[in-house]
């Protein structure tokens, strides 16, 4: 993997005098050149509106669009491009199937299930659709090692409209196996002579890392963004099974979206035109495209191997430290590249304030997942979070740097 490092010119750069070692790559990834010229040839050759015009480049920044579409949808084997709606990120994508689907969908006493452990996006729509409906949120515990625990809920299934769960969490890092998952629960429901729900699952933190088939999942609708996995920011997608188009009503309204207007009333176009309210994002679609193709280039399995052997190492390492609590997984291989932990009698502020001074950006605090913390009494965590160009010489100084903490700061 390391022949890729120069594909990210941001890996040269000198923070506080030492070369930057990048370990937030669960809050942004870094771009590679690859992915810039893209959206540079598009910007600079034939930037145009979409679906708008007749004129040649109109025509040729819709066929971008469009190919960009049809480059997601292959990524993460779609039925097909249609399949595929562009909104600006995970967050918006959850927010979009709970306004398009949830308020048609979810009535008073409904069940909505959800786990302990997600990141706010895709507990705070939740929350806001149960007070609306006067529905109820059941959470899924997670157990000592972060995988979910359903020996502890035993929900009325026929109760349950949806379930809503992360394919890898962001402060764990578990991997959720969603295809058994799916499996168990519609068994249960089957068994209890009730409708299957529908699956909602926020693919943030593992599209960019594991190999993802949307359809094996057996789900209704899967979130990620783009900026995790080598894309610009302010692209994301929200895949949803094209069987479930029909259950949805609008959610964003305007041009783009219709495909007639009277003063009165609109018809609307067909999905994924329907939830495209307004000139989309065509550059990011066209980077988050690129970035799709980089990443298979290397080959998602290939990435998924090195961070399993990169995170491997790194959690023998931070486990030879002295007071330090690692949370979720002990393997490696159940977890995605990344690690939340502690060392006992210092702030994770402080911790990551002295490895910045040492060059090593790694994020610290409750990681948009306050409940989990609190709960568990967890004032906030470091994470460090790898991706392709990582290596285990930057854990190494990841590892100085956190002697170094434990030296000035206990
Ligand atoms: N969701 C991002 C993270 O976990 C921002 O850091």
């Amino acid at each position: 993997m390391q022949k890729y490092r120069s594909d990210f010119p941001i890996l040269n750069r000198i923070i506080n005098g030492k070369l930057l070692v990048y370990f937030d790559n669960a809050a942004t990834s870094q771009m590679p050149l690859f992915v810039f010229e893209k959206m540079k040839e598009f910007e600079f050759n034939r930037r145009a509106n979409v679906h708008r015009g007749v004129h040649t480049l109109s025509e040729e920044a819709s066929v971008m669009y469009e190919q960009a579409r049809k480059t997601v949808s292959d990524f993460i084997l779609a039925n097909d491009p249609s399949e595929i709606v562009f909104v600006r990120n995970a967050t918006e994508a959850i927010n979009l199937a709970a306004y398009a689907w949830g308020r048609k969908n979810i009535n008073k006493n409904d069940i909505i299930l959800t786990s302990e452990v997600e990141h706010h996006s895709n507990l705070i729509p939740w929350q806001i659709l149960a007070k609306e409906k006067e529905c109820t949120l059941t959470f899924i515990p997670v157990n000592e090692e972060g995988k979910l625990d359903f020996q502890k809920i035993h929900p009325d299934w026929s109760k349950v409209k949806l379930v809503a769960i992360g394919h890898a969490f962001n402060v764990l890092g578990t991997i959720n196996d969603i295809t058994k998952i799916v499996k168990n629960i519609k068994k249960e429901c089957k068994k209890s002579g009730s409708k299957s729900p529908r699956f909602l699952v926020d693919g943030a933190q593992s599209v960019p890392h594991i190999p993802v088939n949307v359809k094996k999942f057996g789900i209704d609708f899967f979130a990620f963004s783009g900026h995790k996995m080598c894309g610009p920011m302010g692209i994301g997608v929200l895949w949803v099974n094209r069987n479930i188009f029909g259950e949805m009503s609008e959610f964003l309204t305007g041009g783009g979206m219709i495909d007639r207007v009277s003063l009165l009333e609109s018809g609307f176009a067909k999905p994924p035109e329907r939830f495209e309210a307004g000139t989309p994002n065509v550059t990011g679609a066209v980077g988050l495209a690129a970035a799709c193709e980089y990443l298979t280039g290397i080959g998602m399995e290939n990435i998924r191997k090195h961070e399993v052997e990169l995170t491997s190492y790194a959690l023998r390492k931070l486990r030879g430290l002295k007071n330090v609590t690692i949370y979720g997984p002990a393997k490696a291989e159940d977890r995605t590249g990344l690690i939340s932990f502690n060392i006992n009698g210092i702030h994770p502020h402080d911790a990551a304030s002295i490895l910045d001074s040492e060059g090593i950006a790694v994020r610290s605090g409750q990681h948009c997942v306050m409940p989990w913390h609190v709960n568990n009494k967890i004032n906030a965590t470091i994470r460090a979070s790898f991706y392709l160009y990582n290596t285990a010489d930057e854990v190494d100084r990841l590892i100085s740097g956190l002697e170094k903490s434990v030296k000035m700061l206990i």
